[in-house]
């Protein structure tokens, strides 16, 4: 499962607080959504934490979710891999600053072969662009002589994508009450099932987690067939 975790801002401003407590409040949420996650037995699960376009977001706002990106990523290690959960990074995270792009790596290098669970961060990933780097891959392939154009099919796209070591998306989860993709895992949501909450992203819990996959159950899934 995915999450466009998203409503930090608003649930910030309703308190009268600075943005930057929405989104600690948001991390923790995450932090929960892990845990609620790996017990109800969830395979994995992909958070939205950056997109390639929030670079357009004051420069203050990006230290500040670089700052808990570095700060999350050093106090929940350790946690994260006795639980046995591997992290995977979704985009290019060495856009962030060297420190934090080396404690990415150094976690996703010490977790890569826990197998109880995979969380996926997305860091300044954006779906098109992984589609595009996708793409010239590929053709860099075919430029070498190694793939006939004819053999590009929808297994070695998915192969050349990000989530390439992942397993389908069943269901996609956006808070807040927005209704859109923004850029978020465009090929693989084909057939996931769309819930959109009204739940900000810092009240979203154990309870809201439990719910979401209830309604999941429910849902009657046909891939095209009747
Ligand atoms: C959307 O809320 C949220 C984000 C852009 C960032 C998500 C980040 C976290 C949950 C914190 C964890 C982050 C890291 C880097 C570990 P918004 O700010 O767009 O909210 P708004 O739409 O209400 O303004």
């Amino acid at each position: 499962m995915a999450i466009i975790m998203d409503g930090n801002g608003r649930w910030a401003k309703a308190r009268g607080l600075p943005r930057a407590a929405g989104h600690r409040a948001g991390a923790e949420a995450a932090r929960a959504a892990v845990r609620a996650a790996g017990e109800a037995g969830v395979e994995c699960l992909t958070l939205y934490a950056f997109s390639s376009e929030n670079w357009r977001r004051p420069a203050s706002e990006i230290n500040d979710l670089t700052a808990l990106l570095r700060f999350y990523v050093k106090k929940e290690f350790e946690s994260l891999h006795r639980e046995g959960i591997r992290l995977k990074i979704l985009g290019d995270h060495t856009a962030f600053e060297a420190d934090v792009a080396r404690l990415v790596d150094d976690a996703v290098a010490r977790t890569s072969a826990n197998e109880r669970m995979t969380v996926a961060i997305a860091l300044n990933y954006g779906a098109r662009g992984e589609l595009a780097n996708a793409m010239r891959r590929l053709a860099a392939d075919v430029a070498q002589g190694r793939l006939q154009p004819g053999d590009i099919d929808e297994t070695r796209i998915e192969a050349a994508l990000d989530t390439h070591d992942l397993p389908p998306l069943d269901l996609l989860i956006r808070t807040s009450g927005e209704q859109r993709l923004s850029n978020f895992l465009l090929w693989q949501a084909a057939y996931a099932e769309l819930l959109f909450i009204e739940t900000l992203w810092p009240d979203f819990d154990g309870d809201s987690m439990r719910a979401a996959l209830h309604e999941f159950a429910r849902r009657e899934r046909r891939y095209g067939g009747l």
